[in-house]
């Protein structure tokens, strides 16, 4: 068996050389990491239900004309991908006040807010991902000014479509990050959705009881995480297809 290129690895995930000039794999891990790696565990199972629930959204948004680097996955834990130039930020969109907004604006965790609130991150751990303007981005090169338009339209569409799928499982979407990437077709740039959208990324509550489905319980030590990630496969009726360890929550 030859061995793959190993082109990066980040605290969930890891990039190898795809099969084509062009595409890359994507493998997810099973680590998580939370408050800048100062919190770390290994959660059995998580790669494999994150590289699902991801496969199954990045297709749905795909059939709506949100493009995104998703080819095919392969197998439990791998997806081939398509190689994109990623942009250094972390495009958060919230509906509802947590995590980082309620600390910073003293919100009540759990106050709708009046409107969507779109915010760029500059992804850079070190720096704890400050956040960042339309003036940091341009002034330092991050992107165009008609990138940052095309990404904050393309995330409110996301958002929207996101919210109705989670909805009809009784799923509150209160928040979530995704990245975008570069892709270059005859000389022009043409910006797409990359990464994942999953439980690590989003945050989850079940619509009647708010009980938090997502990756919080492992930030706030609430316990079982991995079977909050399953109900949350569950419900959108992608469990069937889980390896049956998973499936028995014995993970
Ligand atoms: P925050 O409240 O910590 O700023 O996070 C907002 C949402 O974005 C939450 O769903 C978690 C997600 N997120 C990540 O997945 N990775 C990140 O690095 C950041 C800053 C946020």
């Amino acid at each position: 068996m030859t061995r793959r290129k190993k082109i990066y690895e980040g605290k969930a995930k890891i990039l190898y050389e795809g099969p084509e000039p062009g595409t890359l794999i994507q493998y997810f891990k099973d680590d998580a990491s939370a408050f800048n790696d100062q919190k770390k565990a290994v959660l059995e199972g998580k790669g494999v239900i994150n590289n699902r629930i991801s496969e199954y959204v990045m297709t749905k948004l795909n059939i709506i004309g949100i493009h995104n680097h998703l080819i095919k996955r392969m197998n439990l834990r791998e997806q081939l991908i398509r190689e994109v130039e990623m942009i250094p930020l972390k495009v958060v969109c919230r509906n509802i006040a947590a995590g980082s907004l309620a600390t910073r604006f003293g919100l009540p965790e759990g106050q709708v807010l009046p409107r969507s609130i779109l915010e760029f991150h500059y992804k850079d751990d070190k720096l704890n991902s400050p956040v960042v303007t339309e003036e940091h981005i341009t002034a330092f090169n991050w992107a165009t000014t008609q990138e940052i338009d095309d990404m904050m339209a393309m995330t409110l569409r996301i958002n929207d479509f996101l919210s109705g799928l989670f909805s009809a499982v009784n799923i509150t979407l209160v928040d979530f990050k995704i990245e975008y990437g570069r892709v270059f077709e005859n000389d022009f740039a043409r910006i797409i959705l990359a990464d994942e959208i999953s439980p690590d990324s989003c945050r989850l509550w079940d619509s009647t009881t708010n009980e938090k489905l997502d990756k919080d319980r492992f930030r706030r030590d609430m316990g079982s995480v991995i079977e909050s990630y399953t109900e949350v496969a569950r419900r959108l009726g992608i469990m069937q297809e889980m390896p049956t360890v998973i499936q028995g929550g014995k993970v």
